[in-house]
C-alpha cells in the first residue's frame, strides 16, 4: 500500500485527477470505478477543467459506479446517479451508453446485483477504482459487519452512515436506509485501487486501514491484502500515520 499526503484538499484532487488522466491517456479505453461524495467532487472538477483544455478525452472510457441508493429515483438530487452527472458527465464527451451504476429501482434487486458483477467481468475487470471511505471505514457501501461480502449486494446502512449522510438531505429521515453497492470481491477485482481521504474526521480510519489487523469490522482494512492501492490523503487525514509511512508531496 503507498501512501502519498498531500497539503490540503485541493493539492489530493489535483493529484487524484492526474493519476486518472494518465490512467486514460496510457489505455483510451480505460474502465473506471467511480466514486461519489464529497471526497471525489474536487478531482471530477480537475478532470472537467483538463478535459475542457483538450488534455483527456473520455470518448472511449467505461465507468461503474461503486454504488447507488436503494429506492430513489435518478432524478433525485441525491441519487448518485444525478450526482455524477452534475459533477462529472454532464461536462465529458463520455458516452452515455459506457455508464455504469447500479439501478436500486430495479424491482429484482437480486437480478439487478448480479448482473452488475457479471457486466464488471465481461469486460475484463476495472482498470482504476476510486474509493472514498467512511468515517466507520466503510468502503462503497460495504459497512462494518461479521463478514464481508464478495459481490455487488443490498446493504442496510449503518446509523453513523445514515447520520453523516444527512448533512446532504433536508432531514435525517429523508435519507435512504439502504443502498446497492459493490462488494469487496467487486472490488478488489479491479486492477488498481486509489483511496481518497480528506479531513480529520478520516483520520482514524485512514489510521486503521493502515495499522489495523484486518476484519470486516474496519472494512476499508481489507484493502492490504490488494497488490495495487494508492491513498492519496490530505495531511488533515494523516495525522495520525507516522511520518515514515508516507511521502509528502
Ligand atoms: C460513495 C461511497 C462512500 C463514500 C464515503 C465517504 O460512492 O461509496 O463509501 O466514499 O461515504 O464519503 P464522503 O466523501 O462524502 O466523506
Amino acid at each position: 500500500m503507498r501512501i502519498l499526503v498531500c497539503k490540503n484538499y485541493d493539492e489530493m484532487s489535483k493529484k487524484a485527477a492526474q493519476i486518472i488522466s494518465s490512467q486514460v491517456i496510457l489505455k483510451s479505453d480505460s474502465i473506471l470505478g467511480l466514486a461519489t461524495g464529497s471526497t471525489p467532487i474536487g478531482m471530477y472538477k480537475n478532470l472537467v477543467d483538463m478535459y475542457n483544455k483538450g488534455e483527456i478525452d473520455f470518448s472511449e472510457v467505461k465507468t461503474f459506479n461503486l454504488d447507488e441508493y436503494y429506492q430513489l429515483p435518478k432524478d433525485n438530487i441525491q441519487s448518485y446517479y444525478y450526482f455524477m452527472h452534475k459533477n462529472l458527465f454532464n461536462h465529458i464527451n463520455i458516452k452515455k451508453e459506457n455508464i455504469n451504476i447500479p439501478n436500486g429501482m430495479n424491482g429484482d434487486v437480486e437480478i439487478e446485483c448480479a448482473s452488475y458483477d457479471e457486466a464488471i467481468k465481461n469486460i475484463g475487470g476495472v482498470d482504476i477504482q476510486v474509493l472514498g471511505i467512511g468515517n466507520n471505514a466503510h468502503i462503497g457501501f460495504n459497512e462494518p459487519n461479521d463478514a464481508f461480502i464478495k459481490n455487488t449486494h443490498l446493504v442496510d446502512l449503518k446509523e453513523s452512515t445514515i447520520e453523516a449522510n444527512s448533512r446532504f438531505f433536508d432531514s435525517i429521515d429523508d435519507v435512504p436506509k439502504k443502498a446497492v453497492t459493490m462488494g469487496i470481491g467487486s472490488i478488489f477485482a479491479s486492477k488498481k485501487i486509489m483511496l481518497l481521504a480528506s479531513g480529520e474526521c478520516k483520520a482514524e480510519a485512514v489510521y486503521n486501514t493502515v495499522y489495523g489487523d484486518v476484519t470486516p469490522q474496519v472494512p476499508s482494512s481489507i484493502l492490504k491484502f490488494h497488490n495495487d492501492v494508492i491513498l492519496i490523503i490530505d495531511e488533515a487525514a494523516a495525522t495520525k500515520l507516522n511520518k515514515e509511512d508516507y511521502k509528502l508531496i
